[in-house]
């Protein structure tokens, strides 16, 4: 199951993202926002975040319009590491090297084309494990 959720600055390219989430046989539980409506993106970043720290889903996406603010809320949640991507090399390599489990895209910075070719390239790609995996273990213990 992959969680989505984003701000009114997120909300078109949401719907792009859950038909092709979709299309590619995807489950996927959107978290809202529902409208263009002016809203608080930290809403959104939090239900998604805690649905995949909870495990209730495997990996995240969050749109807002720059993806900034929502990789800078999720990133608060114990678990998370949330990956603000912009390029193709980022998204596949916050994978194989973080383990990141949500991405987040900026729907005023990245074309529908182009966020779609990252989301599917971070859902692809598998972490490496190795070296990384002691890193990664290091950044779990910042969060104690
Ligand atoms: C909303 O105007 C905008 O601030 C938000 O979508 C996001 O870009 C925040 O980081």
């Amino acid at each position: 199951m992959i969680a989505i959720g984003c701000d009114h600055g997120g909300f078109k390219l949401k719907g792009a993202v859950i038909d092709f989430l979709k299309q590619n046989g995807y489950e996927v539980k959107d978290f809202g926002t529902d409208s263009e409506q002016s809203c608080d993106y930290v809403d959104y970043a939090k239900k998604v975040a805690f649905a995949v720290a909870g495990g209730e889903c495997e990996k995240g996406i969050l749109l807002c319009g720059t993806g900034i603010g929502m990789s800078i809320a999720a990133n608060k949640v114990k678990g998370i590491r949330a990956a603000h991507c912009t390029d193709y090399f980022s998204a596949k390599y916050t994978r194989m090297h973080n383990d990141s489990n949500i991405i987040c895209i900026g729907e005023r910075i990245t074309g529908a084309g182009l966020a779609l070719e990252l989301i599917k390239v971070f859902l692809e790609t598998e972490f490496e494990g190795g070296r990384h995996a002691i890193r990664v273990a290091k950044i779990a213990e910042l969060e104690k």
